[in-house]
């Protein structure tokens, strides 16, 4: 059976949240929510490519989380650097393409230069792709995409009268990615957050209590399920 008999998402997006909830709840810090919520990742991204997902996109920082004490951005951004050269040198060797979304700009130098290297290095690479929003917003990624397509309307590229979905995702950080199918959300918590605005006009959400460092892939296999039951009509009967 293929993919779309069977109604397995071609891409699924995470919203992985309550690493710090699931921490308070066991008197630990919340640290240690974010290390555990590190390695649910990459028990997440294993279970999808096993069942024939063919994108993941992982909403692990978004621009607003900047705000948080500045201890905990600090942990994050450690993990994020101990993620970057780790984890993803195993998915480099799984063959994995990574992309990054999100003003990569506002990490340190080091990272900034493992994250353009990487995407160059796996480039090339069509099974699976996981894409990282980091320091990502979907209103910034919105309006970076009208100064670009402003610009082009400027340098007189195409008349205003061409611009069309197309061009829209052509001027977001996630062109060439095909739109999510299914958006999960963990730990009861029910909004979209300011991810992947655009992107997501007909994906359909999935709301789970589970707080992130307790999903497993029995929970992925049950919402991919609960995915597989949904009619999708894109706005049509
Ligand atoms: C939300 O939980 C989670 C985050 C802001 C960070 C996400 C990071 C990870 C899952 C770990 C690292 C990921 C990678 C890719 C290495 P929260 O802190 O908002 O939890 P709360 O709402 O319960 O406080």
């Amino acid at each position: 059976m293929t993919n779309e008999e069977q109604n397995i998402p071609t891409h699924i997006a995470f919203i992985m949240d309550g690493n710090g909830r699931w921490a308070q709840a066991r008197g630990l810090s919340r640290t240690e929510g974010h290390k555990r919520g590190a390695e649910v990742v990459r028990t997440v991204l294993e279970r999808a490519r096993e069942v024939g997902v063919k994108v993941v996109t992982l909403f692990a920082f978004s621009s607003e989380n900047w705000k948080r004490p500045k201890e905990e951005v600090d942990i994050l951004i450690s993990l994020f650097r101990q993620y970057l050269s780790r984890d993803i040198e195993e998915l480099k060797k799984q063959k994995v393409r990574i992309t990054f979304i999100g003003d990569r700009e506002k990490f340190p130098s080091d990272m900034v230069k493992r994250m353009n290297d990487v995407e160059r290095e796996t480039s090339s690479f069509n099974d699976f792709r996981v894409v990282l929003a980091l320091s990502y917003g979907a209103r910034d990624d919105l309006i970076a995409a009208m100064k670009k397509i402003a610009i082009d309307i400027l340098d007189r590229k195409y008349l205003i009268s061409n611009i069309d979905e197309a061009r829209v995702c052509e001027a977001l950080s996630t062109h060439g990615i095909p739109y999510p199918d299914l958006v999960i959300r963990t730990s009861g918590e029910q909004r979209v957050s300011n991810f992947l605005l655009w992107e997501l006009a007909y994906a359909e959400l999935y709301f789970t209590p589970i707080y992130w460092p307790d999903f497993n892939e029995h929970d992925l296999d049950e919402a991919i399920e609960a995915y597989g039951r949904r009619d999708r009509r894109f706005g049509q009967v």
